[in-house]
């Protein structure tokens, strides 16, 4: 089978020294990827800026926005047959790029905001889709609820839920707790673990779906 990822935060540049991004190591995607790799799959693993190692035979995509990201994930559909959607996409960008640095003393600027393309949403909304869509809800509170939303939303399969408010968990650390809905089904938990070994879970609960 052959795996599109997502993993890692992505940047959307302000002024040629700022950017406002989100929380992300990339270590979540990465080991799903690996783990992916590790049961003998393809894997396509695009990534926003993140400090890891490409896992070896991963074809590598990299990217800075969430501009990139959406088109280099429309770029690389062709033969997949699963599509998990890890990456911590920012919600908004700067509606103008300031080619040159924003002067202090010229007081806090203001910035205008537009909403970045959702590549989830968008890949839910493809008139015919070949493969299985999985995506991932990071949550601070109402972890079922937001989680189904966003199922039914943007039109997943699988909805694959963190809480990222627990210490030690989520962002940026090696462990995680993960719950994975599917519609009409109770959530399955997967409980908490390193993300190598939930990741090999996932892979073989994914793999299976097809
Ligand atoms: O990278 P780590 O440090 O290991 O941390 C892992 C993680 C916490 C980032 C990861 O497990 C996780 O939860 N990833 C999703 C983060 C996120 O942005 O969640 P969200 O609830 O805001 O977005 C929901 C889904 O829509 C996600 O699949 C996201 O990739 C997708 N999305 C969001 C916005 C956007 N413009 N396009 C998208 O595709």
């Amino acid at each position: 089978m052959k795996f599109l990822i997502t993993a890692g935060p992505t940047r959307e540049p302000i002024d040629p020294v700022r950017y406002i991004s989100n929380r992300s190591s990339g270590k979540m995607g990465y080991a799903i990827a690996q783990a992916a790799l590790d049961a003998g799959h393809e894997v396509v693993l695009i990534s926003g800026p993140v400090a890891l190692p490409a896992p070896p035979r991963a074809q590598m995509v990299r990217v800075t926005t969430a501009d990139e990201m959406y088109d280099a994930v429309h770029a690389n559909l062709v033969g997949i047959d699963i599509a998990v959607l890890c990456a911590a996409v920012a919600d908004f960008k700067p509606a103008a790029f300031s080619p040159h640095k924003i002067k202090k003393k010229l007081g806090a600027p203001i910035i205008e905001w537009v909403p970045t393309r959702d590549i989830l949403a968008s890949l839910g909304a493809l008139p015919e889709k070949y493969f299985r869509l999985v995506g991932f809800a990071a949550e601070t509170e109402d972890l079922e609820k937001n989680a189904r939303e966003k199922l039914k939303k943007k039109q997943c399969d699988v909805v694959i839920a963190n809480d990222v408010s627990a210490p030690g968990l989520g962002f940026e650390s090696d462990e995680n707790e993960l719950t994975i809905y599917l519609p009409y089904q109770s959530g399955i938990v997967l409980p908490r673990a390193s993300k190598g070994d939930l990741a090999k879970a996932l892979v073989k609960i994914l793999s299976a779906m097809q």
